[in-house]
């Protein structure tokens, strides 16, 4: 593979790749028409020769008859080819000649059709498989035809071999080419790559110790499986198989094969492991069940459409949705369907599959959204005064699973990014300040979980890893709550995966395994000495004991937000030790919180989205990531866009403090992909990619305004706003032609503001000058939490601020005990300044930001009513302007209602 010559096109290979061939169809037709181009042609082919020897098509056949058209110096042939080729890469429909089906032939360049009318026929879908072989290239064409002969008509899918023969190569090979499903691996390749791969190497470097001398098939399997968990790998060896079967390395093989002596068997694993992916229990059955003829004498008169197809009035809802809708609509947990509440048929086996994939150990289909999700979680695992040490700004979620559950949060602080109103994410300082705090009180057994959003609405992702490990060396048993609500998708990404609550618990888990780490942690004990300060704990990058430590990981994640599940479909992930303890109450905070009428539709599309990121979440997370690449280049470095915009770049969301990498961006001059990865592995924080924060009020918009001009005027929706900016997000539905769109429209809005500048005269440019320093310099300081009052600490510490809202949330409900005050009143200013001390009676949350600029029990202070004042957006909930604050009394709150 040769170096790309800028860092994104490691994180686009596979779409950059089309276009290195539209490029070469340039060449190619230029010398068609008899320009001197053959030069030109052959060095940007032999480019290109490099990364396709890891693709099947058009392969190594498809080069070389390429090679030999340019060699008989025949323009017209060779333009030919590289067009069927280019329109092949470009349309997807790579490997299926007209009739649909993939060819066979090796000597005959496919004619290619789109993949739509390839589909009109049986659908089949296809896949590619690596072959990591000891053969020599000489022999692969006839390994590939064997490979082929192995094809039955009853066969479910179909594939293509791609051979290659370095352990180096076939890292490169799965990254840049994501059709390929499934890799064989011959124990005993070469590691080193027969090509110049300096970029490769640094990427690999974490795993030289496995991959040294000679790759054992089963390390090679092994890092590989870090890579993409999804493939399917099988190691053939010729060596004593029953040995290489036994090793504990051997799970991550789906099978293993004595060499190649039942070609067949292989074929038959092949398929089956995909079909193993490609099940999806609930969906499969929903299908079934919809066929059947059903009579329903049960509250569902939907169910079967009749109501609807037969209605004057409201058949047009039938037609636009279509009969399956109503067919596959029912209430019943029989005749195959099952229980979401208490699953034990295909939903349960639809979890079970959901948990592979998303590495959990258990997973829990939600209906509800993350919404509920979260408030399971919490209910599940937090008692009534227990502690969560949780994020101011998470989502209101977790503020009333709390109030409901009466767990007491112990807040910690975001940073601040005040310039653009919003908070980043919590700095593990903080967060290990407060464990300290309440270790140094005695008060450790009382803190139960850590409750964090990860990424945040901006993008910011956790050192999820580092953040585990260093609380659990303080709190071993800590249950850790990620609420992964936007970057559940993450998973598919080997580049993001590690920052994810599952990924890290895998990793995690592999460390408290490895006999190594315990002498690491004693080593560390050793340098701290007899009972360390807290000071010194802070400062340390703590090691927790292997012997000691609990895993205890819980991620929620709105598919919804992030893969191809219906709207409210969520998903709890568990990975915790102690799960079968704690199992029945999980149960019963799913009684609590889940519709006893669950939306069938919802739950397939729960199962289908699972399987679709099992199939292509690779290829489908590389393409957002690659369009938000685009996006971000886009916008920061056209001359007119960003005059007026831009996009924030890691440096701009992230202080220098979290970056130790000193990453900065993707496109400053001299970053290689070697500081990517550094950053991705060791910095406190990474940014999202797929999370674009577009500043606007330099163009002299408000986050809310601008929305809505994208919206009303362009036919474009952004995920949030803030006081100045909007937040764009990519993700797996995106095309380049939204990129296309949205910089048109950006080009055309700037070209209008440029214009009326121009023609607004001194008056104008001054109103427009005013305006931008307006939204981007006079904006609030954003409140810290300020503190409980008293009355709702009465178990609380000395140090830390937990507090009792429970009993403030519903000391509410007596509303002899609560008061208002306007907040534009000298009375809000004098209560101030001498008292009595106002206490906030409910969760007061505008939108944008979005977090609780107050919640029930909290005193109000200077900051958070001067923030109130100067707020300027519409919505806020919680606040009823006509009447004020809402205030409790003083002892007016309901102990433990
Ligand atoms: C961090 C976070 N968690 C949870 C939720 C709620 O998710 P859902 O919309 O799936 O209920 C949101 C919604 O925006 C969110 O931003």
């Amino acid at each position: 593979m040769s170096k790309p010559a800028r860092i994104d096109e490691f994180f686009i290979i596979h779409s950059a790749r089309a276009d290195k061939w539209r490029n070469v169809l340039s060449v190619a037709e230029k010398w068609a028409r008899g320009e001197p181009v053959r030069g030109e042609l052959e060095t940007s082919l032999a480019e290109l020769k490099i990364v396709e020897e890891f693709y099947a098509y058009p392969g190594i056949h498809g080069m070389r008859n390429l090679e030999v058209a340019i060699a008989k110096n025949d323009g017209r042939a060779a333009a030919g080819l590289v067009r069927r080729i280019s329109d092949a890469i470009l349309t997807h429909s790579i490997g299926r000649d007209s009739d649909g089906e993939v060819t066979g032939d090796d000597e005959r360049m496919p004619s290619i059709v789109p993949m739509a009318i390839a589909e009109k026929r049986i659908h089949r879908p296809y896949f590619e498989v690596l072959f990591v072989t000891n053969q020599q290239p000489a022999r692969w064409p006839a390994v590939i035809a064997e490979i082929r002969r192995l094809r039955r008509p009853e066969d479910g899918f179909i594939y293509e071999p791609v051979l290659v023969r370095s352990a180096e190569d076939a890292f490169a090979a799965i990254v840049v080419n994501p059709r390929i499903a499934a890799v064989v691996i011959s124990d005993g390749v070469a590691v080193k790559s027969y090509h110049e791969v300096p970029v490769l190497r640094s990427i690999l470097e974490p795993f030289a110790g496995a991959l040294s001398g000679e790759a054992s098939g089963l390390a090679l399997a092994d890092v590989l499986s870090k890579v993409r968990p999804d493939l399917d790998l099988y190691v053939t060896t010729d060596r004593a198989v029953e040995v290489l079967a036994a090793n504990k390395a051997a799970s991550k093989a789906r099978r293993i094969f004595y060499a190649v002596e039942e070609p067949l068997e292989l074929h038959l694993a092949i398929l089956e492991g995909i079909q193993d992916r490609y099940q999806t229990p609930f969906f499969d059955n929903l299908k079934r069940y919809a066929e059947r003829p059903i009579g329903t004498f049960h509250a569902l008169p939907i169910a079967r459409g009749k109501s609807v197809f037969q209605s004057e009035w409201i058949r047009d809802m039938g037609e636009f949705y279509g009969i399956n809708l109503f067919l596959a609509e029912s209430s019943a947990t029989t005749g195959g369907l099952d229980s979401l509440l208490e699953p034990t048929g295909n939903i349960k086996k639809a979890q079970e599959l959901a948990a592979r994939a998303f590495g959990a150990d258990h997973v829990f289909f939600v209906t509800n959204g993350t919404s509920t999700s979260n408030k399971m979680v919490v209910q599940a695992l937090v008692a009534p005064g227990d502690i969560v040490i949780v994020d101011r700004n998470c989502h209101k979620s977790h503020h009333y699973g709390l109030v409901l559950g009466g767990g007491q949060p112990l807040y910690v602080e975001a940073f601040p990014l005040t310039k653009y109103s919003m908070y980043g994410a919590v700095p593990l300082r903080t967060i290990k300040k407060a464990l300290l705090d309440l270790r140094d009180e005695g008060r450790l057994d009382r803190v139960r979980m850590l409750d964090l959003t990860n990424c945040t609405f901006d993008g910011h992702m956790y050192n999820t890893r580092r953040v585990m490990e260093e609380c659990l060396a303080i709190k071993p048993d800590l249950i850790f709550l990620w609420d992964e609500a936007w970057s559940g998708f993450a998973r598919w990404s080997p580049f993001l995966r590690s920052r994810t609550a599952m990924g890290a618990a895998a990793a995690l888990e592999e460390w408290l395994a490895d006999p190594s780490s315990v002498a690491a942690y004693e080593h560390q004990q050793s340098e701290f000495g007899q009972d360390p300060s807290s000071e010194q704990l802070l400062e340390a990058r703590l090691i927790p004991d292997p012997r000691k430590v609990c895993l205890r990981v819980y991620q929620t994640n709105s598919t919804h937000k992030s893969m191809s599940a219906i709207r409210q479909g969520s998903m709890v992930l568990v990975k915790d030790v102690h799960f079968p303890k704690v199992e029945s109450q999980f149960h019963e905070a799913v009684f609590t919180h889940a519709s006893t009428s669950p939306n069938q539709q919802l739950i397939a599309s729960l199962d289908v989205a699972r399987r679709q990121m099992e199939l292509e979440g690779y290829s489908l997370v590389m393409n957002a990531i690659s369009i938000a690449l685009k996006i971000r280049n886009a916008i920061n470095t056209h001359p007119l866009i960003s005059k007026y915009f831009r996009v924030l770049t890691p440096d701009e969301l992230i202080p220098d403090e979290y970056r130790t990498s000193g990453f900065k961006d993707y496109f400053v001059p001299g970053t290689t992909w070697g500081h990517v990865v550094e950053a991705m592995r060791e910095d406190e924080f990474y940014l999202d990619p797929t999370r674009m924060t577009l500043v606007c009020g330099t163009a002299g918009f408000d986050g809310t305004q601008f929305k809505g001009i994208l919206a009303n005027q362009y036919n474009i929706q952004v995920n949030k706003t803030s006081r100045n900016s909007v937040l764009l997000q990519s993700n797996i539905n995106n095309t380049r032609s939204d990129v296309a769109h949205l910089v048109r429209v950006l080009i055309e809005i700037s070209t209008e503001l440029d214009e009326k500048l121009r023609t607004g005269g001194e008056g104008g440019r001054a109103a427009w000058a005013s305006r931008v320093k307006s939204l981007m310099e006079d904006v609030p300081d954003l409140p810290n939490f300020s503190r409980f009052h008293d009355e709702f600490r009465s178990n609380a510490g000395r140090t830390t601020n937990e507090g009792d809202m429970r009993s403030a949330f519903f000391g509410a409900y007596n509303a002899a005990g609560c008061e208002y005050v306007p907040l534009f009143s000298a009375e809000c200013d004098n209560r101030l300044k001498d008292g009595p001390e106002m206490v906030s009676a409910n969760f007061v949350i505008p939108y944008p930001p979005g977090f609780p600029i107050m919640v029930p029990g909290q005193v109000l202070t200077t900051e958070t009513i001067d923030f109130m004042r100067k707020l300027d957006v519409k919505e806020i909930h919680g606040y009823e302007k006509e009447k004020g604050l809402k205030l409790l009394k003083e002892g007016a709150a309901v102990k433990n209602t």
